[in-house]
């Protein structure tokens, strides 16, 4: 057989053997050799949640229903009678069994917190059951917020498919400079955490909304825990407010005593009485009953148990010196078994899923080329940069004869659920943020993923039937270097956007904030520190009028708003509004597989000696005076979805400074021309945090004859403690990357495996610039 000469030609070696000879094709049969007698089998469920088989937890999270119901507690007899039949929704997912149990413990209690499997219909099918029970009605919507906004964007669209409506009308969604929504009509939205924050500032008690379920909690994502400390405060001004905190981990106890409002008082519980008294009448008169307007304050768990099959973990014998080979390797080597299944790969990052899918794609054609298998490889990727349609393709049914092989980034993990997949192979990386609060530095960092992530991940296999999953790391090494759970991001970040958003919802005492788990300490005193550098706050640590209030308004990073706002006093908003609407987002050059050189010509051509941000500058405007072809875009290796976007958020952003008077409605914003000198400006006023000093060269021993060194960079407010160890470098993907100008500021930091700290997205400035626009940092030029 093929598979068998192909999984050994690949030098990679799992120490549980492939299933050479062990499956029979179509066939769901356990090996038949004894290849894998006696190893371990990790049942996903039992994997993931570890409570969900047993019913002691689920008796315990329960209140006990009024007397006369049937011992799940679920039918309350003073529901309406239901339809026997649901518009809405898919009936085959699991959370479908569950859904009057739900609807009743939502109805019945202020906070419902819905923990199950991935892929049980929590953030699809849910908020149909809500809006077809009527919690949709009197010009209320529903929100559901994700972490992800690719997410938010895949997952509305995919309900406004179940629901026969355009995305956008009913059911809708919006992330930050992105929305399709219909005012007055917008009944579902999904919403990334971060906007639902926003909209707390025109909106501090959400009103608009009856029910606001916080989807993936178990990712703890810096917004989403911000949303739960700031969503129990408006509960108690809100009793009619509904929340749902869905979650894929078993983590409900935190949760349970986070929310719970303590013993209802006497006079309440009559209030309760009388409103079921109520509904009961309303029942009987064939209308739909209010909600009670004094909800058991308690929380209410409920577990949906979904359907998993036993997945088999597969760890390499020796390490693989690179992941992304590996994983290509994995994939091609399961394909030639010539079983059915897809497959799913677990990458870090936009140039790791590129590369694998154009290496998979090589292989694709040399396959297709030989006979002998039944099946051609279809590679898909997925990740946050694709547009929108190229995202909505891995969910589509693959087309018979074909395997799908879908790279994706963690988004894959719990977000989304691709139909159809069998193998699983995880490179056991994930890039992740991190943050030192005594250097102040954030930055994006490859590291293992914990524990419970594998799991996560591994259970992606075992949907449809028995599947399996591919470490790409030794036993031993996963059990050694593996954290056992995910650290919150909230604990490593840095909480400059999060202290400024707090202030502006007029939380002062950030430290006395009610958190699920606080902050560390010093990072708040950092983010303090820094907001106050800003002049964002005054010496009492609150908001300043001028600047505090605007960049609260602005949904950008403070130190990018601040580049922003300095822009209008130097005379170059109309070039800054597009650039720092550029700079959001990571992926303007669209590397094509095998072209590396083409694309260094390409960015050649417009790089300029200023930096980045200004050869940033000069794409758009090339781009622009090309009509914003498509074509042009992709000629010269950039990504025409991404420009595009740039438009939408800068159009967006000048619509917010005109609201909030921050730059005159009825004039076009200033511009400098050709005078590139005050953008470079504009980037040290807001920048000058991220300030960095050239020191010296560094040659490394090793490097081949000719290599002329790396020219090493030093934090400006550091300099003043020589023994700091940071050592910053400009990263490969900048145009000044191996030039030594004396001083730069950057946009992000990203660690390398080496200990050096990475700037992107680098500008020179004059270090004179620093003391002129920040004087009270800065004293004199140069190095202090
Ligand atoms: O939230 P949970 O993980 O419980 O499940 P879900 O995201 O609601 O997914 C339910 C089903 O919808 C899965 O079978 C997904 O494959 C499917 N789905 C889809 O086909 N396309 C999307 N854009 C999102 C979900
Ligand atoms: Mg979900």
């Amino acid at each position: 057989r093929p598979g068998s000469q192909a999984s050994s030609a690949f030098g990679l070696k799992f120490d549980r053997p492939s299933q050479r000879g062990t499956h029979r094709r179509g066939g769901d049969r356990q090996p038949a050799s004894t290849a894998y007698a006696g190893k371990r089998k990790h049942g996903a469920a039992a994997d993931q949640h570890p409570s969900s088989t047993s019913s002691d937890d689920d008796d315990r999270c329960f209140e006990p229903g009024p007397p006369g119901l049937l011992p799940d507690g679920m039918r309350g007899p003073d529901l309406p009678p239901m339809q026997p039949t649901y518009r809405f929704g898919d009936p085959s997912l699991p959370v479908s069994r569950y859904r009057r149990q739900i609807l009743y413990l939502v109805e019945n209690h202020a906070t419902t917190i819905i923990l199950g499997e991935t892929g049980s219909g929590k953030t699809t099918q849910v908020p149909q059951f809500l809006f077809e029970a009527g919690w949709a009605e009197n010009g209320f919507s529903i929100a559901i917020t994700q972490p992800r906004r690719v997410a938010a964007t895949t997952v509305a669209t995919r309900v406004a498919e179940e629901m026969g409506c355009d995305l956008g009308t009913t059911v809708g969604y919006a992330v930050r400079f992105d929305n399709a929504l219909t005012a007055g009509r917008t009944r579902i939205k999904y919403l990334t955490d971060g906007v639902l924050l926003r909209e707390m500032l025109d909106d501090p008690l959400l009103s608009s909304y009856s029910v606001i379920i916080v989807d993936e909690a178990h990712e703890r994502s810096l917004a989403t825990d911000m949303l739960l400390g700031l969503l129990k405060k408006i509960q108690r001004r809100r009793p009619d407010l509904r929340l749902i905190i869905s979650s894929a981990t078993l983590e409900a106890a935190k949760l349970r005593d986070f929310f719970d409002g303590g013993t209802v008082s006497a006079a309440a519980a009559k209030r309760r009485a009388a409103a079921a008294a109520a509904a009961a009448a309303a029942a009987a008169a064939g209308s739909l009953p209010p909600p009670p307007p004094d909800p058991n304050r308690t929380p209410a768990v409920v577990t949906v148990e979904g359907r998993t099959h036993p997945v088999q973990v597969h760890y390499l014998e020796t390490p693989a010196p690179n992941y992304v080979h590996a994983a290509v390797e994995s994939a091609v080597s399961i394909h030639c078994e010539d079983l059915p299944g897809d497959i799913l790969i677990f990458l870090t990052g936009q140039e790791e899923i590129q590369a694998a899918v154009g290496l998979l794609e090589e292989h694709a054609r040399r396959l297709a080329g030989s006979r002998g298998y039944s099946l051609k490889l279809l590679p898909l990727p997925l990740y946050a940069g694709l547009p929108g349609a190229q995202q909505q393709a891995v969910f589509r049914s693959t087309p018979r004869g074909y395997r799908k092989v879908v790279a994706a980034t963690n988004i894959a993990e719990t977000s989304l659920t691709i139909e159809g997949v069998v193998y699983v192979v995880d490179c056991c990386f994930v890039k992740q943020r991190c943050y030192n609060p005594l250097s102040g530095l954030e930055s994006l960092l490859v590291a293992p993923i914990s524990k419970a992530s594998a799991a996560q991940r591994a259970g992606r296999a075992g949907r449809m039937r028995a599947g399996h999953c591919f470490r790409l790391c030794t036993e031993g090494d996963f059990a050694n270097q593996l954290p056992e759970v995910t650290v919150p991001e909230m604990q490593r970040s840095n909480l400059v956007s999060m202290v400024l958003q707090l202030k502006a919802l007029g939380i002062d005492n950030v430290m006395q904030f009610e958190w699920l788990a606080p902050p560390p300490a010093e990072a708040l005193v950092r983010a303090l520190e820094e907001l106050h550098a800003l002049k964002v706050l005054d010496e009492d640590a609150r908001l300043t009028p001028d600047v505090g209030l605007a960049l609260a308004a602005l949904p950008l990073e403070p130190g990018l708003g601040a580049v922003l706002l300095a822009s209008r006093e130097l005379g170059c908003c109309e070039e800054v509004l597009t650039l720092v609407a550029l700079m959001g987002l990571h992926h303007v050059w669209a590397p094509a597989q095998g072209a590396v050189h083409a694309l260094e010509e390409a960015k050649a051509k417009f790089a300029t000696a200023e930096g980045d941000g200004v050869t940033l500058l000069n794409v758009h405007k090339a781009w622009r005076s090309n009509g914003r072809s498509a074509a042009w875009a992709q000629r010269h290796f950039l990504n025409q979805h991404a420009l595009l976007r740039a438009d939408d958020a800068r159009d967006q952003l000048l619509g917010l400074m005109r609201r909030h008077g921050l730059l005159p409605a009825d004039k076009p914003p200033p511009s400098c021309e050709q005078d590139m000198e005050s953008v470079c400006r504009a980037l040290a006023a807001g920048r000058f945090m991220n300030a960095a000093v050239f020191e010296r060269i560094e040659y490394n021993p090793l490097a081949p004859e000719g290599d002329k060194g790396t020219p090493v960079f030093r934090l400006v407010r550091y300099t003043a403690q020589r023994t700091n160890p940071i050592k910053l470098r400009i990263h490969n993907s900048s145009v000044l990357w191996r030039s030594m100008p004396s001083c730069v500021v950057y946009n992000t930091v990203q660690q390398a495996d080496n200990g050096w700290y990475e700037m992107q997205g680098v500008t020179a400035v004059r270090p004179e610039w620093l003391v002129e626009l920040a004087p009270h940092m800065f004293h004199k030029p140069g190095p202090m």
